[in-house]
């Protein structure tokens, strides 16, 4: 056994005795005044994405303050696309504004030929943050799955209906299984780089998976996100996997393939504790806005997250990522609950 909590998660085929490890998607971000601080040194939120030295710091901020069991690697999904030659943008209180494709003719826009000298950057954050983690915690790597970012690529910016991408996809199958395996490509080389400089575990966001029909789900976000698993495990199979596929309800038993699932707020407990089997890692889903909330409420819901899963192989997480307005002392009362659960047993 490692000193690494999370780690031994996966190698072991039974929950930890001492406590139940955690960490939290968008754990640097806009709720932490460090990270502002941070954020006001560059204009454009990618170039902070593609400095090392800022990304590494920005990493480690909420360890440093709550000290949480793993660290996710400060980036975002979007550096996918911008690496493959697609302009992309953060615009203040609008989110990402990409140059869209909206013709087959424009996957020839896409140029792979510079993807990794243009992610460079971020793999040298995962380096520095990989000799400045301490040894019991664990380094998250990511990356988007293809599904989630065709969306961007193809709406351009975040959408409510997808509709641009779903009517892609029902329409001209072909050129859309082109856009996919350009993009499992790049992940899988992505991935596997992370890999190479020191990340430990790997998220993949599948975070639009949910607005997929049944049968359009299997091909546009369970087969590619298999492929990648498959490719990258034929080099590196001791690297455990983490999916979330937000928002695919009854459909999460499909994705049993992976080593761990990130749960979102929707889906019943009793439902997942049925359903997924023992040998996959659940991680999840305390839903942000009661982390906003704080109080009791907050507490109650954390309390009987721990109760019904802490029996099983478990990563405490939020159902989605930690919303900005999220007051700093909330989370370190959720910390603080977590990191004290064996009291409550
Ligand atoms: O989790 C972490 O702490 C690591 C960093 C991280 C960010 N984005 C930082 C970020 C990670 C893992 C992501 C993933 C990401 N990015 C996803 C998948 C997770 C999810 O939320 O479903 C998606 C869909 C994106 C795309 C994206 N990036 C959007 C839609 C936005 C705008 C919305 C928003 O929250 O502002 C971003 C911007 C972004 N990514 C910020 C941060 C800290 C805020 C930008 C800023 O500080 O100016």
């Amino acid at each position: 056994m490692s000193k690494k909590s999370i780690l031994d998660l996966f190698q072991s085929n039974k929950p930890l005795n001492k406590k139940v490890p955690f960490w939290f998607m968008r754990q640097a971000g806009r709720y932490l005044p460090e990270y502002l601080v941070l954020r006001h040194k560059r204009e454009k939120f990618l170039d902070l994405c593609l400095d090392p030295k800022l990304a590494t710091e920005i990493t480690l901020q909420p360890i440093h303050r709550f000290d949480m069991d793993a660290a996710i690697l400060f980036s975002d999904i979007l550096i996918v696309p911008y690496a493959l030659g697609i302009p992309v943008d953060f615009k203040d209180g609008f989110g990402p504004k990409l140059k869209s494709l909206d013709h087959k003719d424009d996957i020839k826009k896409i140029n792979q030929k510079k993807f990794l000298d243009l992610c460079s950057p971020v793999f040298e954050t995962v380096q520095n943050i990989s000799k400045k983690l301490s040894p019991n915690k664990t380094l998250i790597g990511f990356s988007g799955a293809p599904w989630t970012l065709a969306t961007y690529m193809i709406e351009g910016q975040s959408s409510k209906d997808f509709k641009k991408t779903k009517l892609w996809a029902y329409n001209d199958p072909y050129s859309f299984q082109k856009l996919i395996d350009i993009l499992i490509e790049s992940i899988v080389l992505y991935v596997c780089e992370q890999i190479k400089n020191g990340a430990e575990i790997i998220q993949i966001f599948d975070s639009w998976a949910g607005v997929l029909s049944c049968s359009q789900l299997d091909l546009w976000s369970i087969n590619p996100l298999k492929s990648i698993i498959e490719q990258v495990k034929k080099y590196y199979p001791h690297i455990p996997f983490i999916v979330f596929p937000k928002g695919v309800g009854v459909n999460y038993y499909k994705y049993d393939f992976c080593d761990g699932l990130g749960f979102d707020s929707h889906t019943p407990r009793s439902w997942i504790l049925e359903n997924i089997p023992n040998k996959i890692v659940i991680q999840g889903n305390l839903d942000p806005l009661l982390l906003v909330t704080g109080g009791t409420s907050m507490e109650e819901e954390t309390i009987n997250i721990l109760n019904t899963f802490s029996k099983r192989k478990f990563i405490f997480n939020l159902g989605h990522g930690v919303l900005p307005e999220t007051p700093i002392d909330h989370m370190a009362r959720l910390c603080q609950l977590i990191r004290q659960y064996k009291k409550y047993e």
